[in-house]
């Protein structure tokens, strides 16, 4: 099966630098699924782009201002959403509860749910990873999709190496009774990505850094294909 090439944009690129990226990303012919920045995403909907947003919120309307919610995100043709991303858990304070409220949320309204787990440097990777699976699946049957990003790995340039993520990639399947997609991110290049293709266990990428870098990704795209 074809991988997935997810791009997480963060907060990066100016309304103008859009307009070239979305040219050049679709000359690119990679196919991703990207992740702008919110306000941008219309625009990469009407471009024909499968696309999804960074965040979203566990309500479907009402006062909470600055937030974005699910059933708005479906109603502009979104149809992925990233749960928990490690910038989401450390600078905004995202708990596994609140995450765990945004996932049902999301796949109330048919959003395709990726959710980031991943241990820091100096954390037990099991004990981390599996409460945040746990917590943050709490309740939840609907097949979603998870990205295994190892904190110490994001923006970085380290990276597991090919069995230290076969082995955590294994771990992660083992609480699911479907075939769940694994992805994995963090300093994901075009250098790094060549040990990463090597894991058979990984159904795609999730690149941040080098997501709006063009010349990257055509040779990420040279190296995978
Ligand atoms: P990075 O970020 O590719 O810059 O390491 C990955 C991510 O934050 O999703």
């Amino acid at each position: 099966m074809e991988k997935i090439i997810a791009l997480n944009h963060k907060m990066n690129m100016e309304y103008e630098e859009v307009q070239n990226y979305l040219k050049n990303i679709q000359e690119l012919e990679i196919n991703p699924i990207i992740f702008p920045t919110a306000i941008y995403a219309k625009k990469f909907v009407d471009s024909g782009i499968k696309t999804g947003l960074q965040n979203i919120y566990s309500q479907n309307s009402g006062p909470y201002t600055g937030e974005i919610s699910p059933s708005q995100a479906k109603s502009i043709g979104i149809d992925y959403v990233l749960i928990g991303h490690f910038e989401r858990r450390k600078i905004f304070k995202e708990t596994n509860k609140d995450i765990n409220e945004k996932i049902k949320a999301a796949v109330n309204n048919n959003l395709k749910v990726i959710l980031c787990v991943g241990e820091g440097k100096n954390e037990n990777q099991e004990e981390i990873i599996k409460t945040q699976i746990i917590e943050g699946l709490k309740d939840i049957k609907e097949e979603i999709i998870i990205a295994y990003e190892p904190t110490w790995a994001i923006g970085s340039n380290e990276m597991p190496n090919k069995k230290e993520l076969e082995n955590i990639i294994k771990y992660i399947k083992s609480f699911f009774d479907y075939d769940i997609m694994v992805l994995y991110g963090g300093s994901v290049g075009a250098d790094t990505i060549k040990t990463i293709k090597e894991v058979n266990a990984v159904s795609g990428y999730l690149i941040g850094g080098n997501s709006t870098n063009i010349s990257e990704l055509k040779k990420i795209k040279e190296v995978i294909s």
